[in-house]
């Protein structure tokens, strides 16, 4: 028997057994006559203590031990002198009788602690050392918690989980694809699902009335912290429901995992905001709520000055941030540098300033009389010691930028606390995008969403106003699901397909087969996918998703661990006829 018990285990009730424990050296520590060993594994650290009064050769054999090397002990359990209160093994040690060395190891090339001496791309590449770290290791048992607890209620609800499959035709979900080359067919490929969201369609149309999958996706995107190019989503579809069905579905599992992960019960519902006035206020369609800082649209309250920037604006908006009237001059100079980064793409930065007695200090003071200033103090509530930070330009991107600000500003001033959950639902999503760049509409969620009833007949005359039954759930300023009910009917599909460019043919090329579907009796449906890594992060805490995965890529999408992507033989090429133009060929 290689133990029998955890290092996480042992109490001061367990004093005096013989025990046997396997585990990992995190430290040695010589202390004249006696060694401590710190043994870790999964559960936990247990101190062992190796008395060279006792046993001068066992001393000798603790003291050679390197970290990371895999030991078992056996000794017997005693209470120990100088107690440890920051662990809960901290009241004991084991007084070592024998040491078998199981494995040795290399000194790892990062300390295997909670803060850790290791860079990101190092511990990628040695992630199973870092796995070891408690971080990780508790991300990965939070994840774990949580797909146990969507199992259970979804199961609950009478959902059943349904697996589709990985090598398919193209699904859009506005990304790349990632394809498959076939070796029985030359020169086709199979496409990596963006989701399955085609094939849960097909379900309902199969009457599986109920389906989840907790499933990998594959995007081939620009990567960000919140994105990989594969992840996980909890996948689900319903028939029969209308949106506030799915709503409510799912804002019970969210209430679940919360409540089942995180011990945090929410009472109420969770609040409903439209996409227009997600914008509007807070520069975003995934707003973070769990601060105020709301924008206000100031154009007419500016408009008629000789102030040509302004003069020229379509839209001016701004923020108040409370007690930031004590900004400097370097201050406000960064910030407008800040706004100025291609990120945010402002021109410049325009403040108002409510001292504490009472003066007001403007970068526009020329502009306009301390009365007007005065006056526009008193209508948005700038109150002595506040700070306005105002935007103006093109409506859609002033608001977006002054969205960034909002939680640039958020961030500095210590608003954004990670123990705090802001769930809300996003609805009214626009049914498309406008694309300048290509000239053409696209699916703003995607090309089966349908529109809302009451703004199908704008579909003929202005597509760009249409609404559709598409909803997000957002927590934090993250998007963490999106759905939306579909459309059913073959005759709107086939609308939807030819507003979005495709012929005939080109639809029938791609969803052919879900349009057949559809001929043959297709119930009412809707449903939405949470993203679970990002979910996963949210409740974690964690900055990036890739703390939440046991092997993630990195922002160039490789895997340096695995070292994948990587390049195949000729064989391989040649089976799959397939030839690699040198130039596109990176090392
Ligand atoms: P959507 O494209 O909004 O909807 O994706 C659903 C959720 O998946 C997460 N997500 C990602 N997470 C990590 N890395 C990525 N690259 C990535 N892309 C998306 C987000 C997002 O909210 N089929 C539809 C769902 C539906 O309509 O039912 C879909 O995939 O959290």
């Amino acid at each position: 028997m290689f133990r029998t018990h955890t290092c996480g285990e042992l109490r001061i009730t367990d004093v005096s057994k013989n025990v046997t424990l396997s585990g990992w050296v995190q430290r040695v520590r010589k202390m004249g006559g006696m060694t401590f060993v710190d043994l870790r594994d999964r559960y936990g650290i247990t101190q062992i203590a190796a008395n060279g009064n006792k046993n001068h050769d066992l001393q000798e054999q603790c003291n050679k031990l390197g970290r990371e090397f895999v030991v078992q002990i056996s000794g017997v359990v005693i209470e120990r002198e100088n107690k440890n209160t920051t662990i809960p093994t901290g009241e004991i040690e084991v007084d070592c009788k024998e040491i078998t060395i199981l494995n040795e190891s290399e000194t790892p090339p990062f300390t295997i602690e909670n803060e850790s001496d290791g860079g990101e791309e190092l511990r990628m590449k040695y992630r199973y050392l870092d796995i070891r770290r408690n971080p990780i290791k508790n991300n990965l048992l939070l994840r774990h918690t949580m797909a146990l607890a969507i199992r259970n209620y979804l199961d609950k609800q009478g959902f059943i989980e349904v697996e589709t499959p990985v090598l398919i035709g193209s699904t859009p979900e506005g990304a790349r694809d990632f394809v498959v080359p076939s070796r029985v067919w030359p020169g086709q490929f199979y496409a990596l699902p963006q989701s399955p969201q085609l094939f849960k369609q097909l379900l309902m149309v199969g009457g599986i009335d109920k389906y989840f999958q907790i499933v990998k996706c594959f995007r081939d995107e620009d990567l960000r912290a919140d994105r990989q190019p594969e992840f996980t989503q909890i996948d689900c579809e319903m028939s029969f429901v209308e949106q506030k069905d799915v709503v409510s579905m799912f804002e019970g599992l969210a209430k679940y995992i919360f409540a089942q992960a995180k011990n945090i019960h929410f009472q109420e519902d969770f609040p409903h905001i439209t996409y227009a006035d997600a914008m509007n206020m807070y520069g975003s369609d995934k707003p973070d709520i769990r601060f105020e800082m709301t924008i206000q649209n100031l154009t007419k309250s500016f408009k008629g000055s000789e102030f040509i920037v302004f003069e020229q604006a379509q839209y001016i908006g701004g923020i108040v941030v409370k007690s930031c009237a004590d900004y400097s001059r370097k201050e406000l100079d960064a910030l407008t540098e800040w706004v100025k980064r291609p990120q945010i793409g402002a021109k410049g930065l325009v403040y108002i300033k409510h001292e504490n007695d009472g003066t007001i200090k403007s970068s526009i003071h020329k502009f306009f009389t301390p009365e007007q200033l005065y006056a526009v103090c008193k209508q948005y509530s700038i109150e002595k010691g506040d700070l306005m930070l105002i935007l103006s330009g093109d409506t859609n991107a002033t608001l977006t930028a002054l969205g960034e600000l909002r939680i640039e500003m958020g961030n500095r001033l210590g608003l954004r606390n990670k123990d705090v959950f802001a769930p809300l639902w996003v609805v009214d999503f626009p049914l498309f995008e406008w694309d300048d760049e290509t000239q053409r509409l696209y699916a703003k969620h995607h090309p089966f969403t349908s529109p809302k009833p009451e703004d199908i007949a704008l579909l003929d005359t202005n597509p760009k106003d249409v609404r559709a039954n598409a909803y997000d759930f957002v927590v934090n300023g993250s998007e963490i699901g999106g759905g939306s009910i579909r459309i059913y009917d073959a005759k709107l599909q086939a609308k939807m397909f030819s507003i979005l460019g495709f012929t005939p043919e080109q639809a029938q090329q791609q969803f052919g087969f879900l349009m057949g579907a559809f001929k043959y009796g297709a119930p009412p449906h809707g449903g939405l996918a949470f993203g679970f890594d990002r979910f996963v992060s949210i409740l974690s805490g964690c900055d990036s998703i890739r703390d939440v995965i046991a092997f993630p890529k990195n922002n160039a999408a490789k895997d340096l661990m695995a070292e994948s992507p990587t390049h195949i033989s000729q064989e391989q090429l040649d089976e799959l006829c397939l030839i690699i133009h040198k130039k596109d060929s990176k090392e």
